[in-house]
């Protein structure tokens, strides 16, 4: 046996939200749901899903590592330069390679709990200490006491706006002052991955300040309002130093050309984004007023998920409504419904409403 790291097993491993097909197989039940991994419902673009298949005809060659032509792709959408955006493969590839490029032994990062498991996998990846801020009773980054939290040897400061799993997101004015408050050897990284569908008229996204803050850097997906989410393509923008240093933990090749494709492809069609974001919207209304109906009190959401605390066990809950063929993701005390399809989303609340009635 070789020799491993000492804290090696005190890593989380990233949990995936169980996949339809196990779920049929572990309790031979067919009619499945699954609401559990904050993924967009409906089915790619045509046009992305031929992109995809033209792109497939060349993969006996290695994808462009400078993913050259995304990377205009979204600078012209994000109205920023080429050279301000970092593509890696998903988001989470950008956050894992941020961490590792400020990290290390004597270093630490703070952020919220509960919040995106990969900030904490990230920081004990790279070898750097955690430091966990919890979110205020109703849900909120408790931006004042993380900007405290901030020691001497902290690296990274990770925001998660709008915030998973509880949904709800930060004022504009407010994430504005935090940022200011951070000294400037500290990286901010503020994960807008679910940008797309936040409303909220005080939300506010970071990615055109982000190349004139020399700390901070903005990421994105295609994972989810875009529908890629098995393609994994994200991205970074923030200043091209920055990008520069950053990336070099990153290795080559990691963004398929399949997904590079599909990507460009998706870019193109904003209009249909924008609808699929309304669609989310009156799915999460519904759930949201399904589930105060019910006599709970989910927290308000921006993103295409809904957070509740249930008075008993969340556990146990979760239990049973996988049993009944809901796969949701319990998180502590509290459960994470993704919005789905319109008949999804009824079904989710009957099955609930069934379930607790027993
Ligand atoms: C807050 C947040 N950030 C980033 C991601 C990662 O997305 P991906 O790696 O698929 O781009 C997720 C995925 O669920 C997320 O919830």
């Amino acid at each position: 046996m070789p020799t491993f790291r000492p804290d090696l097993m005190s890593i989380p491993h990233y949990v995936p939200g169980r996949p339809i097909e196990e779920v049929a197989r572990d309790l031979g039940i067919e009619s499945i749901d699954k609401l559990a991994s904050n993924e967009c419902p409906e089915a790619p673009f045509p046009e992305v899903v031929d992109a995809v298949a033209l792109a497939a005809n060349t993969v006996n060659r290695y994808p462009d590592s400078s993913t050259y032509d995304l990377s205009r792709a979204i600078a012209s959408h994000q109205g920023v330069a080429p050279d301000e955006v970092w593509v890696g493969a998903g988001s989470s590839e950008v956050l894992r390679c941020a961490a590792l490029a400020v990290g290390g032994p004597g270093s630490s990062a703070v952020f919220a709990h509960p919040s995106f498991v990969m900030y904490r996998i990230a920081t004990m990846v790279a070898w750097s200490e955690p430091i966990v801020v919890p979110l205020t009773s109703s849900y909120a980054h408790d931006l004042p006491a993380m900007a405290q939290a901030i020691r001497d040897d902290t690296a990274m400061v990770y925001v998660c706006n709008p915030n998973n799993p509880t949904g709800n997101h930060i004022a504009g004015v407010d994430l504005r002052s935090f940022l200011d408050a951070v000294p400037e050897q500290v990286l901010v990284v503020v994960d807008e991955a679910y940008a797309e569908y936040a409303s909220a008229e005080d939300y506010q996204t970071f990615i055109n300040e982000a190349p004139n803050r020399p700390n901070l850097l903005v990421t994105r997906t295609f994972s989810k309002v875009y529908g890629l989410a098995g393609l994994r393509v994200g991205y970074g923008v923030g200043a091209p130093e920055l990008l520069v240093k950053l990336s070099h933990t990153q290795a080559p090749f990691t963004v398929t050309s399949t997904g590079q494709a599909a990507a460009i492809e998706a870019i193109k069609h904003p209009d249909r984004v924008a609808q699929r974001s309304e669609r989310n919207a009156s799915g999460r209304r519904l759930l949201s007023d399904g589930l105060v109906a019910l006599g709970y009190d989910p927290a308000e959401s921006q993103a295409n998920f809904v957070y509740f605390e249930p008075p008993g066990d969340a556990g146990q809950l979760g239990d049973a409504l996988l049993h009944q063929g809901q796969i949701v993701r319990v998180l502590g005390n509290g459960i994470r419904v993704t919005v789905g399809t319109q008949e999804e989303n009824s079904r989710f609340l009957a099955v609930l409403e069934s379930v607790v009635a027993t």
